[in-house]
């Protein structure tokens, strides 16, 4: 980035800086209106407690709710980003880079054209540094190198964005604008552990990724089984010919 370019920025921010302070003294002197109560008590809700706000910020941006469990141990998907997602990709699906997590040596880098964004190793040290919005990665060295070891969403995978200031798709975050850009679908699809499609199913026996049950009336007994449906035998053949419909 150029000196003038720097102190153009700088000046933005001053700028933006001043109308925050204008805006919060707005708000502020709006609070002590006659009768003592901000507008918070008007809407009949108390004022905002700005403690809670910022631990309520960093649960929407960065609390997964223990969902690893489904996207590191069910979809596998760590694996998946580890060996094929590249930050290129990522930003093609409509994932979003937190500008303000990079240090300022990756963001001449990346500015400089340096960064390799076509290796999945470089979106590996994206998620170490929680910059990819909504998307929370834990990594470990093994071995000296650095992998991906387990990965959840957060609330901003969904329903954040970035406003594009460093590059498409990296930027200041945008808590609450919807990320219309998301490709939730393919995203999904890149795991290796979403359901097979089960159209023309009669054609292809044996079933399940192992084979291990030989006939449709085989899968269906297991899924009984496993999932306790207690369907009777005739409940059975229902399905086995409903499937056998797809
Ligand atoms: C995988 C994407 C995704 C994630 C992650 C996600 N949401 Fe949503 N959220 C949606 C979609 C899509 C809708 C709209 C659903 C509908 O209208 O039926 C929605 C709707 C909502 C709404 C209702 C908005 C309205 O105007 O009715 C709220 C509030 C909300 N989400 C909050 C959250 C919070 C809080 C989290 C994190 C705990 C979260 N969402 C995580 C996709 C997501």
């Amino acid at each position: 980035m150029t000196p003038q370019v720097e102190t153009h920025r700088r000046g933005k921010l001053r700028r933006a800086g001043q109308a925050v302070v204008l805006v919060a003294l707005i708000v502020g002197l709006s609070y002590c209106d006659e009768d003592g109560t901000g507008p918070g008590d008007r809407l009949g809700r108390r004022p905002l407690d700005p403690e809670l706000v910022a631990q309520g910020r960093e649960i929407f941006r960065y609390d997964t709710f223990g969902d690893e469990a489904y996207w590191t141990d069910t979809a596998r998907m760590h694996e998946v980003i580890e060996g094929a997602v590249s930050p290129a990709l990522a930003l093609q699906v409509g994932l979003k880079v937190d500008a303000d997590a990079l240090p300022q040596e990756v963001k001449e880098a990346l500015a400089a054209g340096q960064v390799d964004l076509g290796n999945p190793a470089t979106t590996v040290a994206l998620l170490k540094l929680n910059a990819v919005v909504g998307l929370k990665g834990t990594v470990e060295a093994r071995d000296g190198e650095d992998r991906l070891v387990r990965v959840g969403i957060t609330c901003a995978l969904c329903h954040s964005t970035v406003d594009n200031s460093f590059a498409p798709g990296i930027g200041k975050r945008l808590d609450g604008w919807p990320n219309g850009d998301l490709d939730v679908g393919v995203i999904v699809a890149l795991s290796p552990a979403i359901p097979p499609p089960l159209r023309g199913l009669w054609q292809h026996p044996p079933y399940f990724h192992d084979g291990s049950a030989e006939t449709l009336e085989d899968v269906v007994a297991h899924y009984d089984r496993v999932l306790k449906l207690n369907l009777s035998t005739l409940g059975e053949a229902d399905l086995v010919e409903y499937l056998k419909t797809l």
